[in-house]
């Protein structure tokens, strides 16, 4: 179980560029392997998230060139995919296992997946109700609940779906399944999740129309393959915006990052905190918004956190958190129970670490309450396995007043391999 030791830091400065966006890189693969035709996708993440879905697609039949630079991706069609003959690892990946099980469900062979040790503990029944609804025979352990899944595929009838929980992972699994279901799959959830797969299906020539109460989906049309090029993940640059605004004499460009309106949360909360935070050069690629992103060090307050935002930047709470730990006053978290169910209990890992360097935090169901303060001790904090939880604690770090020591770090490579050498390329002594 490796560790690091990160010390504080006068300043985070200069420009950067984070790694592709997670989400994209892995829809890139799923529609490009069933499209017709060679899909090529440039900017793709080699996290091991997204090698888990490369390694899965592979398994399945399908030739995934990889020259360094761009991806190449030779469709088999809606229909041809072939049955693996063996289990399907989706590793640490939650997206790969739940949009994978949707388009495993829509196929005439047999299937396995499961994942590694708390993907296993992370709930499935989500995906596997509403595609039992439409026709498929999944069963798991825990009466169906929990991966591994056997799934059946085939034979699927669209539903009308109005999905408990706002979650892109649902939503796109339906979606998935929906492309091979008879008739239309409509899917809505409380408030708007990341809308990626709705932009790539149009992008591949999906029949797809999207409104304000959600996507439906007709199944039986073929996709057209197509150039993508992925932007730079805005939950990566998270942890580089909370560095920035944290850190005194600080001032960082972060080059080419997505700022679709449907994940871009964490900068409404950050600004709403005083986060001196500005857009430059925005444009779109490949139907996605992109921006450069510039932030100066700031003085953060206290704010209240919940709503539609919540959706919006779910997976940044961990960064905003450290945020709000150097805030003045108090920051409450609320609508945020879906945290509990991330790669660990996001709400409980970050209040045990920020209590540890002194920070009063207390734990609702669906959030937390942080103090602010000036003064964040140093000290041995864990990841829990939890990339995110891993980088944030870091970033907390350049502000320390000693060294903070973070434990269990190897799962920042599933979605960040480069963190650590940038954090020291920006952070300066
Ligand atoms: C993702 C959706 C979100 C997010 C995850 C990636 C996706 O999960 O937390 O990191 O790519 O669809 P939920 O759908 O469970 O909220």
């Amino acid at each position: 179980m490796n560790s690091i030791t990160i010390k504080s830091a006068d300043s985070v400065k200069g420009e950067i560029v984070v790694p592709g966006d997670k989400s994209i890189s892995h829809r890139s693969i799923m529609l490009g392997a069933i499209a017709n035709g060679v899909t090529t996708v440039r900017g793709f993440l080699r996290g091991e998230d997204n090698m888990s879905t490369m390694h899965a697609f592979r398994a399945m039949g399908v030739d995934i060139d990889d020259d360094g630079e761009m991806i190449k991706i030779t469709g088999r069609g809606l229909y041809g995919l072939k049955e693996p003959d063996d289990v399907l690892d989706c590793g640490n990946s939650g997206t790969t296992i739940r949009l994978i099980t949707g388009l495993l469900s829509g196929q005439s062979f047999f299937s396995v997946v499961t994942g590694d040790q708390y993907l296993r503990k992370r709930p499935m029944k989500r995906v596997v109700e509403p595609l039992t609804l439409m026709g498929a025979k999944i069963c798991g352990r825990n009466g169906g609940t929990l991966a591994p899944l056997a799934i059946n595929g085939g034979s699927l009838k669209g539903v009308n779906y109005n999905s408990p929980v706002s979650s892109a992972q649902i939503k796109s699994s339906l979606m998935l399944a929906g492309l091979y279901a008879e008739g239309e799959t409509t899917v809505s959830e409380p408030s708007l999740s990341r809308d990626h797969s709705e932009r790539m299906f149009r992008h591949f020539g999906a029949s797809l129309k999207v409104n304000d109460n959600g996507v439906k989906v007709r199944g039986g049309f073929e996709l057209t393959a197509q150039a993508v090029t992925v932007p730079g993940d805005i939950s990566s640059a998270a942890f580089f915006m909370v560095a920035a605004l944290i850190t005194p004499n600080s001032e960082l460009l972060i080059k080419n990052v997505g700022v679709n309106p449907s994940r871009t949360g964490v900068i409404d909360i950050l600004k709403a905190m005083g986060g001196n935070i500005e857009l430059l050069d925005e444009r779109e690629v490949s139907g996605e918004p992109v921006a450069d992103i510039l932030v100066r060090s700031s003085r953060l307050k206290g704010i209240m956190i919940s709503g539609t935002v919540v959706p919006r930047a779910i997976d940044e709470f961990p960064a905003v958190c450290v945020a709000a730990s150097r805030a003045e006053g108090l920051t409450t978290i609320r609508d945020a129970k879906e945290l509990r169910v991330k790669e660990t209990d996001r709400i409980t890992a970050m209040a045990v670490n920020l209590r540890r360097l002194g920070i009063d935090v207390v734990e609702t169901e669906d959030g937390m309450d942080i103090t602010g303060s000036e003064q964040l001790l140093g000290g041995t904090v864990d990841s829990s396995g939890d990339h995110r939880i891993a980088m944030s604690m870091s970033v907390a770090a350049l502000v320390a007043s000693a060294p903070i020591t973070v434990t269990d770090i190897g799962c920042v490579a599933t979605s960040f391999p480069t963190f650590f050498p940038l954090l020291e390329k920006v952070a300066a002594k």
